[in-house]
């Protein structure tokens, strides 16, 4: 038996990057799964490529921001299948600077994608969620919202909100028999990594302790098991996949 078998597991920011490789372990698990992505585009061939590779799939453009949007989207799929069983919140973005001469447009930005759409998501799904009293809920957070970094400071009190709202949401709907967990990855091989300067790669690389960069799946992996039944006891929780990055 898989995994996530007949599991219908909705993940955000999910057209490339870490969110296309979670959508795709979790059809390889035996979940349909929903691709989420601002980019309308890419969902469209992302949706191709999982049902190419014979995996049940479909998606749709949004922006998590947008609570209207997610409202509707949601509402249909639950009307369709009568069940959501995952939420991956993983859209997130970058608008790097140093404090003293961050733009508030780039702080606003960073916050209202990274946390307020971690926030409307979540707010959205937990009512279908309820309704059935069963739910995993996965937010992915960043080593940088436990430590910190010099030119992130929006990223950072973004993803350092994320780990606390992911505790506070674990504890409102334990209850329900719905668990909220984060992932926090450390430095992973993406679009958005490639964005950085080769010697901050390098420094980065040096710190870490299994002495490599992380791979989507390393994320992926650990995003399957925070949604199957074997984490059944672990909630509030933020799981760090970084190579020893930090302890
Ligand atoms: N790459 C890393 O090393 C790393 C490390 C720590 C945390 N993370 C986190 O992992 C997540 C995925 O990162 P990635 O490296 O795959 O990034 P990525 O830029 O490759 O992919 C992000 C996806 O989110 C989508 N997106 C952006 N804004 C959106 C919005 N408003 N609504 C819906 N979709 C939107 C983009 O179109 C894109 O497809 C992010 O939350 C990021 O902060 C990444």
């Amino acid at each position: 038996m898989k995994r996530l078998e007949d599991k219908i597991a909705i993940i955000t920011g999910s057209a490339r990057g870490i969110g296309f490789g979670i959508a795709e372990k979790y059809a390889k698990e035996g979940a349909h799964v929903i691709i989420i992505d601002l980019f309308a585009e890419g969902v469209e061939t992302a949706v191709a490529k999982l049902k190419e590779n014979g995996f049940s799939a479909e998606g749709f453009a949004a922006d998590v921001s947008n609570s209207e949007q997610i409202a509707e989207i949601f509402k249909e799929i639950f009307n369709t299948h009568k069940k959501i069983d995952i939420l991956v919140n993983n859209a997130g973005i970058t608008r790097d600077g140093l404090l003293m001469k961050m733009k508030e447009s780039d702080w606003d930005m960073v916050m209202n994608v990274n946390l307020k759409g971690t926030f409307i998501c979540t707010q959205k799904v937990c009512r279908y969620m309820m309704k059935k009293r069963v739910g995993a809920i996965i937010n992915i957070a960043s080593v940088i919202g436990l430590m910190g970094n010099a030119g992130q400071a929006n990223y950072a009190a973004s993803k350092g909100g994320i780990i606390a709202f992911t505790k506070s949401a674990a504890k409102e709907f334990a209850s329900r028999n719905i668990r909220v967990n984060a992932v926090a990855p450390g430095f992973i091989e993406t679009e958005m990594t490639k964005k950085l300067p080769e010697d901050v790669v390098e420094g980065y690389a040096k710190a870490i302790p299994l002495n490599k960069m992380g791979s989507i799946e390393n994320i992926a992996d650990c995003c399957v098991f925070l949604a199957s039944d074997e984490s059944s006891y672990i909630t509030g929780q933020t799981i760090q996949v970084d190579g020893g990055l930090i302890m």
